[in-house]
């Protein structure tokens, strides 16, 4: 396979499919092998980002984003054992991983969303990522990732909307809270 994949010809992958798709799924669909064949291009981690967020534990780098923040592309980068809490991302995103070794949690609501604050989440299983293969999140997954090794990883995310700009959520599992998760201004 030709592995010359850039990261303008995937934007324009990403804006023709975003365009045309019917649903959700069938961004997923489409987008999840294209940016496989994105992390597989050895020229991508040279991109520079046009913005840099540091977080405890990881780092996440903006490689693109429309105007509008939509069709965001990062890499994220965990220290070791950095990790993240349970979050959802208000859009759906797909995660390649590109070194080291990150884990998937998946969580699961299992209060009625009723009381502002307050949630209650449910640990239903988890996923090693595999290098090289695409980790699919339509827009209600709720997860969490950690770094289990002892180097750092590096991931590609590919994101409906840049997950700063979504009003999306992290959860507290020790005192059941929800919280919101966006830029610190
Ligand atoms: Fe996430």
């Amino acid at each position: 396979m030709n592995a010359d994949y850039s990261l303008a010809q995937f934007v324009e992958a990403l804006r023709s499919i975003a365009a045309t798709a019917a649903e959700e799924r069938e961004i997923l669909r489409q987008v999840a092998p294209l940016a496989e064949r994105l992390a597989a291009d050895s020229k991508l981690l040279n991109e520079r980002p046009v913005n840099s967020i540091a977080e405890k534990g990881f780092s996440f780098n903006l490689l693109h984003e429309e105007a509008d923040h939509a069709l965001a592309v990062a890499i994220l980068s965990w220290l070791p054992s950095g990790a993240t809490l349970p979050h959802n991302h208000g859009t759906w995103g797909i995660v390649v991983g590109l070194t080291g070794a990150e884990k998937n949690i998946f969580w699961r609501r299992i209060d009625d969303a009723s009381r502002p604050g307050y949630a209650e989440l449910e640990r239903v299983g988890e996923m090693e990522c595999v290098l090289g293969q695409a980790v699919v999140l339509p827009s209600p997954t709720i997860h969490s990732v950690e770094n289990c090794a002892s180097e750092p990883s590096v991931s590609l995310h590919v994101y409906g909307k840049n997950v700063y700009y979504t009003g999306r959520s992290q959860f507290d599992i020790v005192n059941n809270r929800e919280m919101p998760w966006g830029i610190k201004t």
